[in-house]
């Protein structure tokens, strides 16, 4: 993959985040010609400065809201690919602003797709949704791809309307059918909770734990029985890349969509995580909070037969290489040294690199 990926014109939206900044840092290394999009980077603590990702890519920083500024940025760079990341994509902050949320999350995919319509070349795009557009039943089936879309929470619905946004454009003005004529092919991704070093959201476990673990107090666990489907981040990512290279090479090989999580054994629940991290906790049950799901888990069998990809870190194993990001990093070490090893060494071993 590195090969296909090198001095290719990629685009990525929410290239300041957790996975957008993971994902500039890889096609950095692998020397892919990057064009980021997105507003700041948010906090004191981040990956974009702690990788210095704003070197390593084009970085644009404007809104997805805007439909000028992305249709100009998105023109006048004209990518190879595209990966759309940027999103408000906490639960929690979508019950504080729902409207924001489905603007960001819905209106901003469809700004993104609008401007594709104007690029005079051949693109593909990999939209990610998450895990959560299923309509979720909480009686512990797998969802699968073509499972009905829905959304309890103004997140999780804002990105099954995206979902459905990306559908209608695909059949309206990027048809297979007519690939020729327009010469782009829209993909959507779908993962679960991802983990993995330099993500300091509110309201997310992980980075709980780590700032508990770094200030020498219990993470309060809010959820301590809703299970999840935990990867680290670099198995989504590594979805995303393979998903990106197979529909140039050919865009009627993939799918319209596809799930990315972890296999069953490593589906667990959020005190599971804390015992495995062996970071000190304590439950407070919140009868007040809003509602999350409890159970949510992903069929993955499309991605591992007609990707060939397949996850390569147990949650344990995911879980242990973020607990050592974050050591690293509040040690002061080279981060961008430590971050290069995690991804070299996570791709020897999936050979996702000889792809
Ligand atoms: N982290 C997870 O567990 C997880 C799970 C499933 C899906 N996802 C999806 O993956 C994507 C990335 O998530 P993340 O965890 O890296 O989130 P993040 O909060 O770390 O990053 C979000 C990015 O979106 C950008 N952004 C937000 N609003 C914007 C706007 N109006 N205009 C332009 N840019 C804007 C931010 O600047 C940032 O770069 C999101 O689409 C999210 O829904 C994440």
């Amino acid at each position: 993959m590195n090969n296909f990926y090198k001095n290719k014109k990629v685009f990525i939206t929410g290239h300041t985040g957790f996975k957008g900044g993971w994902l500039t840092e890889i096609l950095s290394l692998w020397g892919a010609d990057i064009c980021g999009y997105s507003l700041p980077a948010d906090g004191e603590d981040n990956f974009f400065n702690a990788l210095n990702i704003e070197k390593k890519c084009k970085s644009i920083i404007a809104d997805l809201r805007d439909e000028k500024a992305l249709q100009t940025a998105l023109v006048n760079f004209a990518p190879d690919i595209i990966f759309h990341l940027a999103a408000q994509p906490i639960v929690r902050t979508s019950y504080e602003i729902p409207v924001e949320t489905f603007v960001v999350n819905t209106i901003g995919t469809a700004n993104l797709l609008q401007a594709l319509r104007n690029v005079e070349k051949r693109c593909e795009a990999v939209l990610i949704t998450t895990d959560k557009v299923y309509k979720n039943r909480e009686d512990g089936s797998a969802y699968m791809e073509d499972d009905a879309l829905g959304g309890y929470d103004p997140y999780s619905a804002s990105k099954a309307a995206a979902e459905i946004v990306i559908e209608s454009f695909m059949l309206s003005f990027f048809n297979p059918e007519q690939f020729e004529k327009h010469k782009k092919s829209i993909v959507s991704v779908r993962a679960g909770n991802v983990i993995g070093g330099g993500d300091w959201s509110k309201y997310r476990l992980l980075p709980d734990m780590m700032k508990a673990m770094n200030s020498g107090t219990p993470v309060v666990l809010r959820n301590p029985f809703s299970i999840r489907p935990w990867q680290h981040v670099l198995e989504p990512l590594y979805g995303y890349l393979l998903v990106g290279k197979k529909q140039y090479e050919n865009p009627f090989s993939v799918a319209n969509s596809y799930n990315f999580g972890p296999n069953p054994e490593d589906v667990l629940t959020v005190e599971d995580v804390a015992k495995t991290g062996g970071i000190p906790y304590e439950i407070a049950l919140d009868a007040d909070a809003p509602h999350e799901a409890k159970l949510l888990q992903l069929d993955i069998s499309l991605a591992k037969n007609n990707l060939g990809w397949q996850p390569h870190l147990s949650a344990k194993e995911a879980i242990e290489n973020t607990t050592a990001w974050y050591k690293a990093y509040y040690a002061h070490q080279d981060m961008e040294h430590f971050t290069k090893k995690q991804i070299e060494e996570y791709f020897d071993r999936s050979h996702g690199i000889r792809q």
